[in-house]
C-alpha cells in the first residue's frame, strides 16, 4: 500500500440519512492518534463540513477502542527524535483538528465505544455531545507513563468535572467506566453497548429536525459564554442572534408564526416544521 493510501485508511467515513459516521480506523493500534491519522482527520473534516448531505457528524472508533490517546511511538517518540520543529508540527496537526471540531459548522457527537485515554479527551470535548457505552473505559493514563495530561486533557477535566474529581482522575491514573463518566458529566449518557448506535442515531434525528443556523449559533454560544461575565454574555448573545438572522431570518419568523398564528406546535415541547418554511 502506498503511503497516501495508508494515511487515508486511518479514518473511515460512512454517510447515511444525513449523518456522517466518522471512525478513527486503526483498530489494531486501538485507534491511537498518529501524525498520519491527524492529517487525514483534518482532510475528512474539511470535506464534510459544508457537504449538503451531512447534517450531523458522529465521531467514533473502529473495534474495541474509541481512541487510546496519542500514539506513543509515532506521535511522541518518532517526532521528538526529529527535533522541536517536528514535535511542534505534530502538535499543530493534532490540536488543529480538535479545534476545528470545537467550532464545527455541524452539530457533533462523540460516540465512545471503548477505550478512551489521554489525548482522546481532546476530540471527546471537541464534540458538542458525548454518548458512551456503559462498559467503555476512560482514563488519564499520562501519569502512569510519566507525563502531565497535555494536549488539552487537563483543561478538559478541569472544565467538565468538579475540582476534586478532576484532580483525583488526573493524579491517580485510575480508570472509570461509561456509567461513572456519565455520573461525572464527562459524557451525556451511558448506554448498553448493543444499543449505543441506535440511541446516537435517535439523537442525530432530533438534531436534524432543528434549524441548522440556530444550532450552530447555539453550540458556539454555549462554549463562548462560559468564559464571559453575565453582561458580556448578554451582549454577545444579542449580536450572535442578529448575525444568525442575516443567514436565516425566515426560519425564526416561521418558528414564531407556527406557534403564535398557526398554533401547530409549542416551542417548549418540540421544534417547528422546517418543511413548511416559505410555503
Ligand atoms: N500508542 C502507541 N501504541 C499503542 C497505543 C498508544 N497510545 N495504544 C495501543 N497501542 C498499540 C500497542 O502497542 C499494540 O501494538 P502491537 O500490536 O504492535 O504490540 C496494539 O496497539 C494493541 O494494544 P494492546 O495494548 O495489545 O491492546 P489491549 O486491548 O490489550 O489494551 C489499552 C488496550 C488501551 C489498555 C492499551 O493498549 C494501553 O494502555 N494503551 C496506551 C493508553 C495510553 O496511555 N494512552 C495515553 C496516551 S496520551
Amino acid at each position: 500500500m502506498s503511503n497516501v493510501a495508508a494515511e487515508q485508511n486511518t479514518v473511515a467515513v460512512h454517510i447515511e440519512n444525513n449523518v456522517a459516521w466518522v471512525k478513527l480506523n486503526r483498530p489494531e493500534k486501538r485507534n491511537c492518534m498518529s501524525p498520519s491519522l491527524n492529517r487525514q482527520m483534518m482532510r475528512v473534516l474539511d470535506e464534510l463540513e459544508f457537504n449538503a448531505d451531512v447534517g450531523v457528524l458522529v465521531l467514533t472508533g473502529e473495534g474495541t477502542a474509541f481512541s487510546a490517546g496519542m500514539d506513543l511511538k509515532e506521535y511522541f517518540r518518532e517526532t521528538e527524535a526529529q527535533g522541536l520543529g517536528a514535535t511542534r508540527q505534530a502538535q499543530r496537526e493534532a490540536y488543529g483538528w480538535w479545534r476545528r471540531l470545537r467550532w464545527y459548522q455541524k452539530p457533533t457527537i462523540a460516540m465512545v465505544n471503548g477505550w478512551c485515554f489521554g489525548g482522546a479527551y481532546g476530540p471527546l470535548f471537541a464534540c458538542d455531545l458525548a454518548f458512551a457505552a456503559e462498559d467503555a473505559t476512560f482514563g488519564l493514563s499520562e501519569i502512569n507513563w510519566g507525563i502531565l495530561p497535555g494536549g488539552g486533557a487537563s483543561k478538559v477535566v478541569a472544565d467538565l468535572l468538579p475540582m476534586r474529581k478532576a484532580m483525583y482522575h488526573a493524579m491517580l491514573g485510575e480508570n472509570i467506566d461509561g456509567v461513572t463518566a456519565a455520573e461525572w458529566g464527562l459524557v451525556n449518557e451511558a448506554i448498553p453497548s448493543a444499543q449505543l448506535k441506535t440511541r446516537v442515531a435517535e439523537v442525530c434525528q432530533v438534531l436534524l429536525d432543528k434549524n441548522p443556523v440556530a444550532l450552530k449559533a447555539t453550540k458556539d454560544a454555549i462554549r463562548r459564554v462560559k468564559e464571559m461575565t453575565y453582561d458580556n454574555a448578554e451582549d454577545y448573545l444579542v449580536r450572535a442572534q442578529e448575525a444568525a438572522n442575516s443567514y436565516d431570518n425566515d426560519g425564526r419568523k416561521e418558528g414564531i408564526k407556527q406557534f403564535i398564528d398557526d398554533k401547530t406546535y409549542k416551542p417548549g415541547l418540540g421544534a417547528y416544521d422546517k418543511s413548511r418554511q416559505g410555503n
